[in-house]
């Protein structure tokens, strides 16, 4: 081995046996100081998400955990069978089955995720215990099911009245065109820091209204729907699935904090790269992200005009309407 080679692993491992935080804290790329009166602070996609914002605002500002406050709020929308793109009451695909995806993510870089899980409420919380009780980071079909029911989720009718009458009507014609800002391919995006500035992340949606039958969307893959890095900050994205999976476009939201963007300009460096590359398909196909940084400071980018989301930070809960690559 070359000296040079040696000389580095010797460094690294020393600091790893030695265990030092001085090692890392050497080692990491440097922030600015955070300040403390921007904590805590939640943000999630879509101005309807107010009621899940303060869902998650109602546990960070009693000093509770960020991954306790993602998961209480995202699953507000999980449970309104009036929201017919998360959870209950969600669109079903072109066969009537209401399949789901979601993921989180906590502090420590730890990550748990369910799709195409049928049949459960609320599968934010199958994702949390598939990341605090199995050795995976993603459950998918029939085995996430099996996993939530082992578990005591209860097993229930996701198929309300409302979305089989939609999905009845689109049957006529099945044409699949998902439309921009309806709520066809929404999803609930959120980032929380809590007052310990831990970061958490959760996403989850029951997709693409009349998808193919196993189709499987940004949402429930780490990196795509939602990332979130506790050196940095974190991101979660809504809109067409497919543009943000060819992207990876959350992991670009962080990575491009991390190179020291301020959250509004690494969301719209991902969604630049989305509309360069798939210019053509940008025309009929919404995607937005939202960003939080380790400083509390946060943004939104998409696509077209009508992307909005919510934040909740010092006390207030406020929609802000984002800017977007196109205009109207
Ligand atoms: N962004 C949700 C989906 O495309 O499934």
């Amino acid at each position: 081995m070359n000296s040079r080679r040696s000389f580095l692993q010797n460094t690294l491992l020393g600091g790893l046996a030695a265990g030092t935080a001085d090692f890392w804290a050497r080692n990491l790329p440097v922030f600015d100081k955070p300040d403390k009166n921007a904590f805590p602070v939640v943000i999630a996609t879509w101005g309807p998400n107010l009621k899940a914002n303060a869902a998650a605002w109602e546990v960070l500002s009693k000093g509770g955990y960020a991954l306790d406050a993602v998961e209480a709020g995202v699953r507000i929308p999980e449970a309104d069978p009036l929201d017919t793109s998360v959870g209950y009451g969600g669109f079903p695909d072109r066969d009537g089955h209401v399949t789901l995806d979601a993921c989180i993510m906590n502090e420590h870089g730890m990550a748990g995720s369910v799709s195409f899980l049928e049949h459960i409420m609320h599968p934010i919380s199958v994702a949390r215990l598939v990341m605090e009780k199995t050795p995976h980071v993603m459950l998918v079909g029939d085995g996430a099911l099996q996993f939530a029911l082992s578990q005591g989720f209860k097993k229930e009718d996701l198929l309300t009245e409302v979305a089989k009458k939609a999905w009845e009507s689109w049957k006529i014609e099945s044409k699949y065109k998902p439309i921009i800002n309806v709520e066809r391919h929404d999803t609930i995006g959120m980032v929380a820091i809590d007052s310990q500035q831990r970061i958490a992340g959760a996403c989850t949606t029951s997709g693409a209204a009349f998808k193919m039958h196993g189709r499987v969307g940004d949402s429930p893959i780490i990196g795509a729907g939602m990332f979130v890095d506790n050196e940095v900050g974190g991101a979660a994205s809504t809109g067409l699935g497919e543009m943000v999976l060819r992207t990876l476009g959350s992991f670009l939201v962080v990575e491009e904090m991390r190179r020291g963007a301020h959250p509004q300009k690494a969301a719209e460096t991902a969604v630049k790269r989305i509309a360069r590359k798939y210019a053509k398909l940008c025309e009929e196909a919404q995607v937005g992200f939202i960003a939080v940084d380790k400083r509390g400071r946060f943004g939104g980018f998409a696509i077209h005009p009508g992307f909005n989301y919510v934040v909740y930070q010092g006390g207030e809960n406020k929609v802000y309407e984002s800017a977007s690559f196109l205009a109207k």
